[in-house]
C-alpha cells in the first residue's frame, strides 16, 4: 500500500520535472505568476508583436483578459487581432502553407512552448539573436540554431553581434560568464528594459501554458484563510467546553 503510493506519488511530479526542458541555456528565468502587471505587459506584448505568426489556441481572449484583470475595452480596442472575437480563441489568419512557403516553416501554436521547452529556454531564445548574414532572415540565435523566425523584436532590442571565439569562459567585459554579444544597432528600449519585456512575455506564455494555475493560487489562498478561521473557532469552542471541566 505504502509503495504504491510512493510510486504514484513520484509519477505525479515527473511531468513538472520534465517540462522544464533540461537543455543547457544561456540565461535563468523564474517565472512569478503572481506578477499581474508583469502579465499584462506580457500580454500586450505578445499579441503586438508575436500573434501575427503565432496562435494561442487553447486561450480565448476574454478568458485572458479575466485572468489577468484586464479591462474589456482595453482588450478590444488595444489587444485583440483586426477581425477577432473576445469570446474567440487567440488565432490568426495566417494560412500554414503560405507561412511554411515565407518562412520555410510554419510558426508552431506556442500554447504548450513554456512546457515543452521551458521559461529558461523562451527568456534565452529572445535574447539571443545575432547578425549573420549566411541566413536568409539575416540573423541566427544561439538556442536555435539557423532558426527560421525573424529577430521581430529588433525594433526594440537593436542588433547585436555575436563573438563566437570568446563563448562562454570570458566575460567578454560585459559582466558575467555569458555569451559575448555586442550591441552594433541600438533598438527603443536600452539593455535592461529589454530584458524586462523579454522577461515579460516568457511570464504571459508561462501563463498562458496553464492558465487553470492563476485559478488555483487564488483558491489556494482561500483554503489557507478558512482553514486558518476554522482553527481559531475549534480553539475558542476547546476553551470553552473545557472552562467548566477546571
Ligand atoms: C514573422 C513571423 C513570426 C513572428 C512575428 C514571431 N515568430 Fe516565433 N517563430 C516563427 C517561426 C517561423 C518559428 C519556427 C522557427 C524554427 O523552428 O526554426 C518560430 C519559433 C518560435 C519559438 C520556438 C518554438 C519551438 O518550440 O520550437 C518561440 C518560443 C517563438 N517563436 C516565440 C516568439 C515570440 C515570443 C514572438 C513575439 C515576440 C514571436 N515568436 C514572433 C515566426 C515568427
Amino acid at each position: 500500500m505504502m509503495r504504491r503510493l510512493v510510486a504514484i506519488l513520484l509519477v505525479a511530479a515527473m511531468p513538472a520535472a520534465w517540462g522544464a526542458g533540461g537543455e543547457q541555456v544561456p540565461f535563468e528565468f523564474d517565472p512569478n505568476l503572481g506578477n499581474q502587471a508583469s502579465l499584462q505587459r506580457g500580454a500586450k506584448l505578445f499579441l503586438n508583436n508575436c500573434a501575427g505568426c503565432h496562435s494561442l489556441q487553447y486561450l480565448r481572449y476574454n478568458r485572458m483578459a479575466k485572468d489577468l484583470g484586464i479591462p474589456e475595452e482595453i482588450l478590444e480596442d488595444k489587444l485583440m487581432l483586426a477581425g477577432g472575437e473576445a469570446h474567440e480563441h487567440i488565432v490568426n489568419s495566417m494560412p500554414k502553407a503560405k507561412a511554411e512557403e515565407w518562412f520555410g516553416k510554419a510558426p508552431p501554436d506556442l500554447s504548450l512552448v513554456a512546457r515543452s521547452r521551458g521559461p529558461d529556454w523562451i527568456y534565452s531564445f529572445l535574447l539571443t539573436f545575432y547578425l549573420d548574414d549566411s541566413t536568409a532572415t539575416g540573423v541566427n540565435n544561439l538556442v536555435l540554431p539557423n532558426t527560421a523566425m525573424p529577430h521581430v523584436l529588433a525594433p526594440l532590442q537593436g542588433y547585436q553581434h555575436y563573438n563566437a571565439d570568446h563563448g562562454e569562459e570570458t566575460s567578454g567585459g560585459h559582466g558575467g560568464g555569458g555569451p559575448d554579444f555586442e550591441l552594433v544597432r541600438e533598438g527603443r528600449l536600452s539593455e535592461a528594459e529589454y530584458r524586462r519585456a523579454v522577461a515579460d512575455i516568457t511570464n504571459f506564455l508561462t501563463y498562458a501554458g496553464e492558465p487553470a494555475k492563476l485559478v488555483r493560487y487564488g483558491l489556494g489562498v482561500k483554503v489557507i484563510a478558512f482553514l486558518l478561521l476554522f482553527t481559531a473557532l475549534a480553539w475558542l469552542l476547546k476553551r470553552e467546553y473545557w472552562r467548566d471541566v477546571h
